[in-house]
């Protein structure tokens, strides 16, 4: 995700901008830029790091105007850096573009255009798309209003974008496609932003583009919106706002955590998007294609990280051993990094982290770096210290995470790590074609599956409102959903306080059991795979004991239905692909309790996002 912000008006825009994009932080915060335009020209100014130092580039240094764009970064192609930060002109200079989303088909575009004569100085989609749409305009000599529509027809891909022309300091136009863009209409004066925060003091009236619109924004006119793919024009509905400024930037969500995890189903489809092609029979992972071998001939695969992304390597641990047939180790990076591994150059590391700024992960690749190991990286921030320590990649496209408390990233971690185990899989032979396009279907059907499981929220929030006041929590699993208890322990002990533990299912009798009693809340993960018929035996353990159990199952299981306490039903799935889906009326659970317990939900106590201290 990147923060866009654009004004058009009486104002001096350069404050307008700035303070929007502070706003707008949230939503990616590795580089920004302003571009603002006057009679005297164009002022450009761009910077890795935050929107402060990007305040600090330009303070004095910028000439008052009251047309502008700006952005702050939240990388996904190419590193954090001056040249990658946004507004990007093209060749001529003429046009300055901002853009947030992700531009699939941007590489054959390149090429066409570096056919013809263009070149480029950043790594981004975006300069591509603004160059796209220069040589649109130069070739069918059209406005910049009809480049863009005609440009954006070819675009496959997510975006929201503002493009000017140097020439006409009176007009934007912005179009928007699976990325959010809002106008706010002044008096007299138009307001271009990601969501309403960086306008709310200015004005409440909004009109929200909807994918494939586009709109001009001229000074002293009204906009108007069009198709983008008929050319039609729209009559916009002017919203008028009443949602305060947190609460925007939240969403319109209570906090952080809640609207990450509600983003699932548009995170996991970012993480899946151009890399995997059911219809095509193929995924595409740059970093493993280039690399395979390596897999493919390593004695062992060694998945290290932390909390919640040592869970999703657990989870790749099942996944890659059950399906590619690889041997895999997964280590807590704290301790790999102590023990004096065995580590020779047949191993292949996989460090999983979030943020890519954890000290004992980054410490762990070191070491293993330094044996001649190969070492690829999941991370969710691009150009991270554990993404550059890296020899190779696959960034998880889950946007920025605000919460303390990890939902989006696991879920996205746990999809490349899927997308890695069948590509591999695959590779060496091992699936039947039949049960391969299965896989691939089923895959890229889970952000709908989730999307569908949201609605029942409520089922989730009414168990919560039972325990909230209980003292100890059991999570217990079997297989591939042993790690999603763990992750479900986790997340309850971080954000509640509650004592939490996770254990495979048919550990119990090897002490667990001694703790049940009726008030020992025991959730069990229990969905319909081979397993099943242990996991309902577990049940019967813990019920004969006068636990209380809460039970995870598929929707329309009647059998742990009649044992369980309480039950919150999931949608059905491949067994690879469960912890995607039973994962989420945990976090669900955990959040519900926290908020019910008076806690900080997104800052709890004792807790940082990133780690970044031994
Ligand atoms: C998870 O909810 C926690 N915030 C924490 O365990 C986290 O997963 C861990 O610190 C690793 O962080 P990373 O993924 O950024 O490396």
């Amino acid at each position: 995700m990147c923060g866009i912000v654009g004004y058009v008006g009486h104002r001096n825009a350069v404050p307008v901008i700035i303070n929007g994009l502070r706003r707008l932080e949230y939503r990616g915060y590795d580089s920004a830029g302003i571009a603002v335009l006057n009679g005297s020209g164009l002022s450009l100014n761009k910077c890795k790091g935050k929107v402060a130092d990007l305040e600090a580039l330009i303070n004095g240094h910028i000439s008052e105007a009251t047309m502008g764009i700006g952005h702050t970064r939240w990388a996904t192609h190419g590193p954090p850096n001056d040249v990658n930060a946004h507004p990007h002109k093209s060749n001529s200079g003429n046009l300055v573009l901002i853009h947030n989303g992700i531009i699939e088909n941007y590489a054959s575009i390149k090429e066409a255009l570096l056919k013809r004569g263009f070149t480029f100085s950043s790594d981004t989609d975006t300069e591509v798309l603004v160059n796209l749409i220069e040589d649109i305009k130069k070739a069918e000599e059209v406005s910049l209003e009809k480049a863009v529509r005609i440009a954006l027809n070819q675009v496959v891909g997510a975006y929201a974008i503002a493009v000017f022309d140097v020439n006409n300091e009176d007009q934007i136009v912005v179009a928007r496609k699976g990325s959010p863009l809002v106008i706010g209409i002044g008096e007299n004066e138009h307001f271009i932003a990601s969501d309403a925060t960086p306008f709310l003091e200015y004005t409440k009236s909004a009109v929200y583009l909807e994918d494939n619109e586009m709109a001009v924004v001229e000074r002293g006119k009204e906009i108007t919106v069009k198709s983008i793919p008929n050319n039609k024009t729209v009559r916009p509905y002017i919203h008028q706002l009443q949602m305060d400024l947190e609460a925007i930037e939240k969403g319109g969500y209570d906090h952080f955590m809640l609207k990450e995890i509600y983003e699932q189903p548009k995170s996991i489809g970012d993480t899946l998007r151009g890399r995997l092609l059911p219809e095509q029979g193929v995924i595409k992972l740059g970093g493993l294609f280039e690399y395979r071998e390596k897999f493919l001939n390593a004695d062992r695969i060694i998945i290290i990280g932390c909390g919640t992304s040592w869970h999703a390597g657990l989870v790749a641990e099942y996944m890659f051993e059950d399906l590619a047939r690889i041997p895999v180790e997964v280590e807590y990076a704290s301790e790999f990094r102590y023990r004096n591994p065995v580590i020779t150059e047949r191993d292949v590391v996989i460090a999983i982290s979030q943020s890519g700024e954890t000290a004992d992960t980054l410490a762990a690749i070191k070491l293993a770096k330094e044996k001649g190991a190969f070492i690829f990286g999941v991370c969710n921030v691009v150009g991270s210290s554990i993404a550059r320590e890296t020899h190779a990649g696959a960034y998880t496209h889950a946007g920025p995470e605000i919460g303390v408390a990890s939902t989006k990233a696991f879920t996205a971690q746990v999809a490349v790590l899927s997308m890695m185990a069948i590509s591999l899989a695959h590779d060496k032979g091992l699936l039947k074609t039949s049960y391969y396009h299965e896989l691939l279907t089923e895959l890229h059907s889970i952000p709908d599956k989730i999307a569908d499981m949201l609605k029942s929220d409520a089922q989730t929030r009414g168990i919560s409102e039972l325990f909230k006041d209980a003292r100890n929590f059991l999570y217990l699993g079997r297989g591939y959903d042993f790690p999603v208890a763990l992750e479900g322990a986790l997340k309850l002990k971080e954000i509640s306080y509650i004592h939490a533990e996770g254990y495979p299912a048919a550990e119990m009798k090897h002490g667990p059991i001694a703790l049940i009693d009726e008030n020992m809340p025991v959730v069990v993960i229990a969905p319909k795979n081979q397993q099943y018929e242990k996991i309902v035996s577990n049940i019967q353990e813990v019920k004969a004991r006068n636990g209380k159990i809460i039970a995870i199952v598929v929707e329309g299981d009647t059998e742990i239905a009649s044992i369980a306490d309480y039950v919150i039903e999931v949608v059905d799935t491949k067994e690879a692909f469960t912890p995607l889906i039973t994962t989420i009326p945990l976090q669900l659970l955990s959040y519900h309790i926290a908020v019910l317990r008076g806690c900080n939900v997104d800052q709890p106590r004792n807790l940082a996002k990133s780690v970044t201290v031994e």
